[in-house]
């Protein structure tokens, strides 16, 4: 691994790179096991795609071998589709269970994820209660974090404001062209989402952010070369008092 103290804008982000995203990821699962050794009721935020799936490989391994137990952990994840039914396997709440939940001993009952389905003072309900029930919890300590195509943290789209909480926004045509293949199609992704906002992500005590892989290179750049501009929301990261950005060689800035 090697590290820098700073990108290009003056910050507190602590850039680590690493040969190859394997080891990246097991860098990123040891922080969160060392976490729940240290507190076995922390609370994690988690995130949804093709970013944190060998964080939890590695720690659904871990904890098939006894080295790690969320058993009285509690999991708030970042977002989730609206207008979806519970049973609707194309749901981040699907995803998590097939991908994480159902493979590690936490207990369901402390799994929290946003529910899009409903109506719009249903949904906006649920945007208020999702942030008390993080305030009940103590606060989210470690939140993971990938970046969308357009800099999106959460589904903080551009133009998503510092003080932003947890509410239902308008996907940006780029985060459903993303989505487009796993719903049979662009016609077929939902419009809107529910998402933490800005200021719920970086009320976490400790932030997390990734990014593998040559695509994600210009977009690590750009998070380095930004501060705290809602055009790119993933630039609000360099804000926070105790975030990392985990990349591996070949999504690191040149
Ligand atoms: C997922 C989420 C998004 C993704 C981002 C990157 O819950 O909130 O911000 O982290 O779109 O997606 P991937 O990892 O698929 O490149």
């Amino acid at each position: 691994m090697s590290e820098s103290a700073a990108g290009r804008v003056n910050t507190s982000l602590r850039v680590e790179v690493f040969p190859t995203r394997e080891l990246a990821e097991k860098a990123v699962a040891d922080e969160i096991s060392a976490l729940l050794r240290a507190k076995p009721t922390a609370v994690l935020g988690l995130a949804t795609g093709n970013t944190p799936v060998g964080v939890y490989r590695e720690l659904i391994r871990r904890c098939a071998a006894r080295e790690v137990s969320f058993a009285r952990a509690t999991f708030f994840n970042l977002d989730e589709f609206c207008g979806l039914g519970p049973a609707d396997p194309t749901t981040f709440r699907a995803w998590m269970r097939t991908n994480f939940v159902d493979l590690v001993d936490v207990d369901v009952r402390r799994v929290h994820i946003p529910d899009g389905a409903g109506d719009a003072s249903a949904r906006a309900r649920c945007a208020l209660d999702y942030e008390r029930a993080i305030g009940d919890a103590g606060g989210i300590d470690l939140q993971l974090l990938g970046i969308g195509r357009n800099g999106h943290i959460g589904f903080n789209e551009p133009g998503s404001a510092r003080d932003s909480r947890t509410r239902i926004v308008e996907l940006h045509p780029w985060t459903r062209e993303d989505q487009a293949s796993g719903f049979g199609g662009l016609a077929h992704v939902p419009t809107h989402a529910i998402t933490m906002g800005v200021a719920t992500i970086l009320d976490a005590r400790r932030l997390v952010v990734m990014a593998f892989g040559e695509k994600k290179r210009e977009l690590v750049e750009r998070t380095l070369a930004t501060k705290d501009d809602p055009a790119w929301p993933a630039s609000f990261v360099h804000g926070h008092r105790a975030a990392r950005l985990v990349v591996s060689a070949d999504a690191a800035p040149r």
